[in-house]
C-alpha cells in the first residue's frame, strides 16, 4: 500500500564501463599544437579513453548496464524506465535509451533522453528518485562518446574530453538498501546558453556542404575562462544547497565526488568550499571529461578501492552546459555492489 512505502529511493547497484583504446597526450601533440605538459598543468589530464569504430553511445551505454544490472542481480525485464543522459545520442532520434533497452531486454521500461549537459546525470538523479519513489525500477545511465563528435583539429577543446559510461540502478527505499539519495538540488541559467556546447547539426545551423568541408561541424563552441569560473562557483553553490536540503553538514561529508572536467576546477571548488583535497576524489588524469559518464565511473572506482564504507555521506557535484548545475547527497547504507569494465 502507498502509506506503508518507506519515502525515498536508494542506488541498488552500480556499473561503468569505459572504452580501451587510449589517447595520451603525446598522441595528440603529434598532430596538435599542444604538449603533455601544458595539458596536464592546465587540467591535471594524462590520457582519454576513446570509442572503436564499432563502440557507440548505444553499446558503450549497454556495456555500463550490463555491469550494473549483473552487479544488482536485477532482472531487466522488471525495469519500468531506461534513462540515457547524454550530450552525444546515437542519432538525433530515437533515443539512444530504446536502443539500450532493445539491447538489455528491458521489454517493460519506457526509455528516454536526457540532453542535460555535464550536469544531466545528477539532475537525472532527481527525475530517478522521483519515479522510484512511486514504485518504478530505474536504471540511469551517463554515457558520452565525444570522440565521435569532437574536432580533433581544435586544440582548445579536443584535449578536454574522453568517452565512456557510468550506470545506477535506482530502487524504492523500500525494496533496497544502498546509497540513499537524501537529496538532489539542480539549477540551469538559459542565459549563457550560447557559452559552451555544440551549436552545429540542430535546426539553428543545419548541416551544409560548406560546414562540412571547413571540417568544423563537430565544433564545441566553449568560453573556457568563463566555463572555468561560472563552473567553480555554481558547483560550490549546489553542494552547499543539496547539503542544506539533506541537513548534513560539510565536516560529515567523507567523500566529495565531483564532476571531472579539470582537476583545477576540483581543486577551486574545495578550496571554496573550505573541504581538504584529499576528501575530493578524482580520476581526471585517466578518463579526461566523459560528460555525463564522469560522476558514475568516479563513483564506481571509489566504491572499488575501497574508499567508500557504511554510514559515509557522499556529495556529488556538477555543472556543464545550458548553463546546468546540480548536486546530490547520498549516505551509504550499505556498500553497493558494482560492476566495471574500466582501465
Ligand atoms: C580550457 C582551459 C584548460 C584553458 O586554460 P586557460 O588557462 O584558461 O588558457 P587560455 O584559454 O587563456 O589560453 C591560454 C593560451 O593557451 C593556448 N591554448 C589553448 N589550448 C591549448 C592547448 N591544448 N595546448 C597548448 N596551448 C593551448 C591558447 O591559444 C592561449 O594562447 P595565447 O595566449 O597565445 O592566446 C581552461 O579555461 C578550462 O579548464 N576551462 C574550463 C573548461 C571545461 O572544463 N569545460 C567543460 C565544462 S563541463
Amino acid at each position: 500500500m502507498e502509506s506503508d512505502r518507506r519515502a525515498g529511493a536508494v542506488i541498488a547497484a552500480m556499473g561503468a564501463y569505459v572504452p580501451k583504446q587510449v589517447v595520451d597526450n603525446n598522441a595528440l601533440a603529434r598532430t596538435l599544437d599542444t604538449s603533455d605538459e601544458w595539458i596536464y598543468a592546465r587540467t591535471g589530464i594524462r590520457r582519454r579513453h576513446v570509442a572503436g569504430p564499432e563502440e557507440t553511445t548505444a553499446t558503450v551505454s549497454q556495456r555500463a548496464a550490463e555491469e550494473c544490472l549483473r552487479a544488482a542481480g536485477f532482472p531487466a525485464a522488471d525495469l519500468r524506465w531506461v534513462l540515457v543522459s547524454t550530450d552525444t545520442p546515437e542519432m538525433w532520434n530515437p533515443a539512444s535509451a530504446c536502443f539500450v533497452q532493445a539491447g538489455i531486454g528491458a521489454t517493460q521500461a519506457v526509455a528516454l533522453d536526457v540532453t542535460g549537459g555535464c550536469s544531466g546525470f545528477v539532475a537525472s538523479l532527481g527525475m530517478a528518485r522521483a519515479l522510484a519513489e512511486r514504485g518504478d525500477p530505474v536504471l540511469l545511465i551517463g554515457c558520452e562518446v565525444l570522440s565521435k563528435a569532437m574536432d580533433w583539429s581544435d586544440r582548445s577543446t579536443a584535449v578536454l574530453f574522453g568517452d565512456g559510461a557510468g550506470a545506477v540502478l535506482v530502487l524504492p527505499a523500500d525494496a533496497a538498501r544502498g546509497l540513499a539519495i537524501e537529496a538532489v538540488y539542480a539549477r540551469t541559467d538559459g542565459r549563457d546558453a550560447d557559452i559552451l556546447g555544440k551549436p552545429y547539426g540542430g535546426t539553428r545551423n543545419p548541416i551544409t556542404p560548406e560546414l562540412v568541408a571547413g571540417g568544423h561541424h563537430h565544433r564545441i563552441v566553449m568560453n573556457g575562462q568563463y566555463v572555468f569560473k561560472h563552473a567553480v562557483l555554481r558547483m560550490a553553490e549546489a553542494a552547499e544547497e543539496a547539503l542544506r536540503i539533506a541537513g548534513v553538514g560539510l565536516e560529515a561529508v567523507d567523500w566529495v565526488i565531483p564532476h571531472q572536467a579539470n582537476q583545477r576546477i576540483m581543486d577551486a571548488v574545495a578550496d571554496r568550499l573550505h573541504v581538504p583535497r584529499e576528501k575530493v576524489f578524482s580520476n581526471v588524469e585517466e578518463y579526461a571529461n566523459t560528460g555525463s559518464a564522469s560522476i558514475g565511473i568516479a563513483l564506481v572506482e571509489a566504491i572499488q578501492q575501497g574508499l567508500i564504507r557504511p554510514g559515509h555521506n557522499l556529495l556529488t557535484v556538477a555543472f556543464g552546459s545550458g548553463f546546468s548545475w546540480a548536486g546530490a547527497v547520498l549516505r551509504t547504507e550499505v556498500v553497493v555492489p558494482v560492476g566495471a569494465d574500466l582501465v
